[in-house]
């Protein structure tokens, strides 16, 4: 029904006669001269009201027409380009050269008065997060997430076309399933024919692509929605998207190249520029002993360095308990230099040793470089050598301020990297225009949970084990310190598969309940093969330079797990509940013979 969209029309258009059809975004009367802001996805487009200028039209029936476009009101408007006048022009907008001066006029559908403001916003007028997600339709009419959306969808199509291109075949798995261990809580969902029987959202299509790889696929992707029931953050979703891959006779630097290949791809078709590969190799160890964190952000310094072997014959008892119970002393070296912007003085250091405690540290000890030595109330325990060891260790110069953390060691490891994350944050030193990609390699098999002090997987229990079954085949794909991916090799073997579930503490009869079909599978000639999960939601929002994936999900969920929009998680009526052979009630409710 339009010649154009609101982002079309520019100089060469001048003359013509056009139809649009749009959003009144704003409208502004100057003394008869009307104009209007007529927007769609594609962009806005300046609209003129001028009778002296239009004496081939009824003014008046038009005026009349035009005083019933409201603000984000669908309309519909005919008339002729011509040149904004000289000095008005707007070289913001690629439309902003010419306006179309109204002949005809039509109200589509008149809207409410819009309870949040669509056009670009300036700094603080956006509304809280909770009318943002109400008015989801509203606030997705906005450029910004016009551009996230459109983002998103390229970055689909490349990732899609680069897939294509390497035989990949994309096949739908189920989403109702079996649960499989993702390591978190699944969503549950009743069966009506089999009453007391529940299917899981799939936390992953997991056991389902490593069954297309015994199928014989060879290559499979898809698009994969995963459902998984932990707290919502600024990174994580109760359903979210990943784009999910196995590939069969592959090594582990097979996988990786494959995905290196698709992200330069990706790279060059969003951005025309090659991406430097291959990414960096990081082993987990050096990972947590230099950056405190499996997802390392090297993009800047203020690396950790580990202190126990030079404290360790001080007679500070703090030091002394811990390294005793097999804990560590880590250091991070506040370079002079990162503070030429920024001092760090005693206030700044208290707000570092609160901010330690909140996350779960014990304290922080600190020391300042001064006049060839350290400045600290622990010094007197240190010898001569012991501080001239540390400076040597921590490249410490006149100026620089020590931090050092104790305690068992991956908490404390942990704790240091989110310190050093903080800090880097404080100071500015986390350059906001560069990328870094990396792979996380030589993960271990198992961890132990601190809490139970049981043996868990460090991935998940389908990676290939080492012959010693101590380290694991997993690596993982990190883009400025976020876990953008995780894969591995498989097992393919039945007896290993079972041997992993038997240290996992898994009995034979569970095995054979909840894996039983995936260990038959693995019986009928499964290929060796592996493959990797990355999230979709989550590279898109680095890449836009976003704070949360809820600014790169059409509608998600709040930080909740509610969605503002439909009120959905919401109570569902009893015959429904009846049919399911499912009883609600609050616990207060309860009435224990009722039940019985
Ligand atoms: P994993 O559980 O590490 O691996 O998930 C892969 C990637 O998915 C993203 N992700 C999430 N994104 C948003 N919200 C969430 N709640 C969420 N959880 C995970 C992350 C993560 O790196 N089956 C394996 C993959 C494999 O081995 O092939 C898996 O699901 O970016």
């Amino acid at each position: 029904m339009r010649t154009h969209t609101c982002g079309d029309l520019r100089i060469s258009d001048l003359g013509k006669e056009v139809c649009l059809q749009g959003w009144v975004r704003f409208s502004r009367d100057h003394g008869g001269v009307a104009f209007i802001d007529l927007a769609d996805r594609y962009g806005i487009t300046q609209i003129v009201f001028d009778p002296e200028a239009s004496s081939d039209v009824n003014s008046s029936e038009l005026e009349e027409v035009m005083k019933t476009f409201t603000r984000e009101s669908v309309v519909m408007v005919k008339g002729v380009v011509r040149n904004r006048v000289e000095g008005t022009e707007d070289a913001r907008n690629p439309t902003g050269e010419i306006e179309v001066l109204i002949k005809e006029a039509e109200l589509l559908n008149k809207s409410a008065l819009p309870p949040m403001e669509v056009g670009d916003q300036k700094e603080g007028v956006l509304p809280g997060e909770d009318i943002r997600m109400k008015y989801r339709y509203l606030d997705l009419r906005r450029s910004e997430m016009i551009h996230a959306m459109e983002f998103r969808s390229k970055f689909m199509h490349l990732a899609r076309q680069y897939l294509e291109s390497q035989n990949f075949l994309e096949i739908e798995t189920p989403i109702l399933g079996r649960s499989t261990p993702e390591g978190a809580r699944d969503f549950i969902v009743p069966s009506r024919i089999h009453p007391g029987s529940f299917y899981a959202l799939t936390q992953s299509p997991q056991l389902y692509k490593q069954m297309l790889m015994i199928a014989s696929m060879d290559r499979y992707f898809q698009v994969a929605r995963c459902f998984r029931d932990e707290d919502s953050r600024k990174d994580r979703q109760p359903e979210f998207t990943q784009l999910d891959m196995e590939m069969s006779f592959v090594d582990m630097k097979d996988i990786q190249d494959m995905i290196e290949g698709l992200v330069a791809y990706i790279w060059k078709g969003l951005y025309g520029e090659d991406l430097k590969t291959p990414f960096m190799r990081v082993p987990y160890e050096v990972a947590m002993e230099k950056y405190g964190s499996d997802k390392p952000d090297m993009r800047f310094g203020l690396e950790l360095t580990t202190l126990t072997d030079v404290v360790k014959d001080a007679p500070y008892e703090i030091f002394q308990k811990i390294i005793s119970k097999g804990g560590i002393i880590t250091g991070i070296n506040i370079k002079k230099e990162y503070t030429v912007n920024q001092e760090i003085g005693r206030n700044e250091v208290d707000r570092y040793i609160n901010y330690v405690k909140k996350i779960g540290m014990g304290g922080l000890t600190w020391m300042r470089a001064k006049d060839g030595t350290l400045d600290s109330n622990i010094v007197k325990y240190f010898t001569p050598e012991i501080i001239e060891d540390l400076k040597v260790k921590m490249d410490v110069q006149d100026g620089d301020l020590l931090f050092l953390l104790a305690g068992p060691k991956k908490a404390t490891l942990e704790g240091a990297g989110t310190l050093r994350k903080k800090i880097a944050e404080d100071l500015g030193l986390i350059p906001a225009d560069v990328h870094q990609f990396l792979w996380l390699v030589d993960c271990p098999m198992f961890e132990i949970d601190p809490a139970s002090g049981k043996r868990d997987s460090f991935h998940h229990p389908f990676v290939l084990p080492d012959e010693n079954y101590e380290g694991g085949s997993s690596f993982d794909l990190v883009l400025d310190g976020n876990e953008l991916g995780s894969g591995s090799l498989r097992i393919h073997k039945p007896e290993v598969q079972r041997k992993v579930f038997e240290l996992l503490g898994m009995s034979e009869e569970k095995m054979e309940t909840d894996f039983g079909f995936f260990l038959d599978a693995l019986s009928y000639g499964a290929p060796p093969h592996g493959g990797i999960a990355l999230g979709i939601d989550r590279f898109v929002t680095i890449l836009l330079g976003k704070d949360t994936i809820r600014d790169t999900i059409a509608f998600p969920k709040n930080k909740m797990g509610q969605s503002n929009l439909d009120s959905s998680p919401a109570k569902v009526e009893d015959s429904k509940l009846d049919e399911l052979q499912i009883m609600s009630m609050a616990i207060d409710d309860l009435d224990f013979e009722d039940i019985e």
